[in-house]
Parts: C-alpha cells; sequence; structure tokens
C-alpha cells in the first residue's frame, strides 16, 4: 500500500517527502483553504516540484460540463495532476469524459461500495472511500474499503482503492490489510504512526552503553 500526504502545506509536504515513504499528494477545497495565500495552480504546481507522484485537485462544479472544463485546466498544469470529481452521477459522467482525453480522475466523497462499482465502471483511476467521516456518524468506514478491495478484484475492475479521510494510526494498518492501493493521511497522523516511545528509548540507551564502550577503549 502506498502512503499519499492528505495536505496543501508545502512544508508538511516537504518532510514526508524527506523521510522517503511518500509517493503522492491529495488536496481538496478545505485544505486549500487552509494552505492560503498561493493560487490554486501555484500551490499543485509547488507540490509537483517535491513529489513525483499523482497529485490529486478537486473540481468545485456541480455539472458535468463544468468538471471536464476544470479537469482539462488543471491537467495542463503538471502531467502527475489527477482531477477529483464527486461520487455523483455528474461525477461520473466527467470521469468518462475525461478518461477518453487521457486525464486521469479521482472519485471522491465516496461513502458506499456501490459508488465505488460505478466509479470504476466510469473509468476512474482512484476511487476514495471516507472512511472516518463514516465512522463519525456510527458507521463502519473501513468496510466500505473491504468492500470496494473485494468487489473490484472479484470483477478484474483496474480502479485503485484510496482509503480516504484518514483519523488515526490504526486507519493506517486496516486500510493496508483491507488491501487499499493507497491511504491518504494527513500529516499529524503520519507523525503519530512514525513514532515508537521503545524506538526513542532505545536509541538513548544504545548511545549511552556506545559511549560507556569508547572510554573503556584505548
Ligand atoms: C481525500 O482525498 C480527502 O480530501 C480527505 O481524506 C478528507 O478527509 P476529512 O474527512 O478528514 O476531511
Amino acid at each position: 500500500m502506498r502512503i499519499f500526504l492528505d495536505t496543501a502545506d508545502i512544508n508538511e509536504i516537504r518532510e514526508a517527502a524527506r523521510w522517503g515513504i511518500l509517493s503522492g499528494v491529495t488536496t481538496n477545497p478545505t485544505l486549500m483553504m487552509k494552505s492560503r495565500g498561493a493560487s490554486h495552480e501555484a500551490v499543485i504546481k509547488e507540490i509537483a516540484t517535491i513529489v513525483d507522484g499523482p497529485i490529486s485537485a478537486e473540481t468545485v462544479s456541480l455539472d458535468t460540463a463544468g468538471m471536464v472544463e476544470e479537469g482539462r485546466r488543471f491537467a495542463r498544469w503538471h502531467p502527475n495532476v489527477v482531477v477529483k470529481v464527486p461520487s455523483t452521477p455528474n461525477g461520473w459522467a466527467a470521469v468518462k469524459q475525461l478518461k477518453t482525453e487521457g486525464i486521469r480522475t479521482n472519485v471522491t466523497l465516496c461513502f458506499s461500495a456501490n459508488q465505488a462499482l460505478f466509479a470504476a465502471l466510469a473509468g476512474a483511476y482512484i476511487i476514495s472511500p471516507f472512511v472516518g467521516r463514516l465512522d463519525d456518524i456510527s458507521e463502519d468506514g473501513m468496510q466500505v474499503v473491504r468492500d470496494t478491495v473485494e468487489i473490484y478484484r472479484q470483477h478484474g475492475l483496474e480502479t485503485l482503492v484510496l482509503a480516504a479521510s484518514i483519523r488515526h494510526p490504526l486507519h493506517i494498518i486496516d486500510a493496508a490489510k483491507a488491501g487499499a492501493d493507497i491511504a491518504t493521511v494527513p500529516f499529524k497522523v503520519l507523525e503519530l504512526a512514525a513514532r515508537h516511545p521503545l524506538t526513542d528509548k532505545g536509541i538513548e540507551n544504545f548511545l549511552k552503553d556506545w559511549e560507556k564502550f569508547k572510554a573503556e577503549q584505548h
């Protein structure tokens, strides 16, 4: 399973890229709002200088023609741009059109395996089931990821399953066990998942013992 960063914050992207584990980035209007200042195009182009992998940029049109027009514009920014459209009939229609033009799509705001199936049938490159937002309303968000992986495998559908709306480190493990191709993770969750107190304690003890070892050398 690949790890994408769910952010438009350039400093977070630089840091995660430095760790050597980052394969892509997802953004959305809320994340763009938090990044402040620069234009949509400038932010996406800057991300593309840091990460050599898919970068999702989200459309805001409600109609298919508008999504397609936005998608064509985003795709001109960089070859790694993947166009995000919502899990709606208009979104799936936009996926179909953009695919004929060689433009990859990420179908977002997916909350059911039926929506995931329809996105794949339309030709989506990525489907994004939102795990945390389903958990928030007392539903098992990860079950949509499990069901989607099973359906895609059963029917030979090539759309990549991206576990989105990840809220804590266990979600990353569960997405990997469910067979998701990608998990997109907020930076604060990535940091939590990266740390272990026994790793820190182990390093501290090894360094102390190394100093003792060196002091005893002639
Ligand atoms: C993914 O592409 C979405 O932008 C994101 O995972 C949404 O997460 P949220 O529910 O934390 O806003």
